[in-house]
């Protein structure tokens, strides 16, 4: 789809919310070697919001723009709604303020207050999501009433990622967004879909709300919440798949809750 007519590639990774992931440094390369539109190569643009920068550094790796929903791990406490944009582009940033200037699109100072603050525990935070994502997903993984989990960090086995190698390359660490796919039957003779739900519904510390990023572990059904808009599109994702933010409760609590979750689903 690259031509000297493109003038963006924006893509996220891991993604949401099957958390697959995309090459950047790959990514950045093949766009270098884009005719250019204009005498200008295509803008690379990462969403880095799954990631945070304390996991991984598109800049670094060729983007020219990482961005993050600091909604999200940013601010890390699920009390604001705000985005950030960092670029290495002096004159990208200039272009961004005068629109910001001229449109009105700039956060609050308290959402901004909460962003800041939030970044002096960034390191800490994204170290124990990551580790309660691993020990999430190693639990998942050895049960078998569990037919798919996703995880970056997961590296063997039957659910290892397929993209282990390249996580470990691009990501300090794999993070704490884990999805699932739990297997029909359990001790209701349910669907996977209806294991989903009833898992989502019987979780106590992990909480059935969307978003994610903050430091309370979130559960949800993606097809029929964040992602019910792209029902019937290329994009749908199915009803049996569950979506984890892990956050930073104890790694214990956080497995028995799912694992009684599981059992009674
Ligand atoms: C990867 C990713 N990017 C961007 C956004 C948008 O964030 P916000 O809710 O701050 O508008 C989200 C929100 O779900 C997200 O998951």
């Amino acid at each position: 789809a690259l031509n000297e007519r493109t003038r963006l590639v924006w893509f996220e990774t891991p993604t949401n919310p099957w958390l697959k992931l995309v090459d950047v440094a790959m990514v950045a390369d093949t766009v270098g070697h884009v005719p250019a539109a204009r005498g200008e190569r295509p803008l690379v643009v990462v969403d880095n919001t799954f990631a945070s920068p304390a996991l991984q550094r598109p800049i670094h790796l060729g983007a020219d723009v990482s961005f993050h929903s600091s909604t999200k791990y940013l601010a890390g406490h699920s009390d604001t709604v705000s985005g950030v944009a960092a670029t290495n582009r002096g004159d990208v940033a200039e272009r961004l303020r005068f629109l910001q200037n001229a449109m009105g699109a700039v956060p609050g100072p308290f959402d901004c207050f909460l962003a800041l603050r939030g970044l002096r525990t960034l390191a800490l935070r994204m170290d124990r999501h990551a580790a309660n994502g691993t020990a999430i997903a190693s639990m998942l993984s050895a049960r078998d009433d569990v037919e798919l989990v996703r995880y970056p960090g997961l590296a063997e086995g039957r659910h290892a990622h397929p993209q282990a190698a390249l996580a470990d390359r691009q990501m300090r660490l794999p993070g704490g967004m884990v999805s699932f796919i739990p297997s029909a039957g359990g001790r209701s003779h349910r669907s996977a879909a209806e294991r989903a739900r009833a898992i989502s519904e019987a979780t106590r510390i992990f909480a059935l709300a969307e978003s994610l990023g903050g430091v309370e572990s979130l559960i949800e059904v993606p097809a029929v919440m964040t992602h019910a808009s792209v029902a019937g599109s290329p994009l749908e994702v199915p009803d049996s798949l569950v979506r984890l933010s892990c956050g930073i409760e104890a790694a214990d609590d956080l497995l028995a809750d799912l694992g009684q979750a599981l059992d009674r689903a």
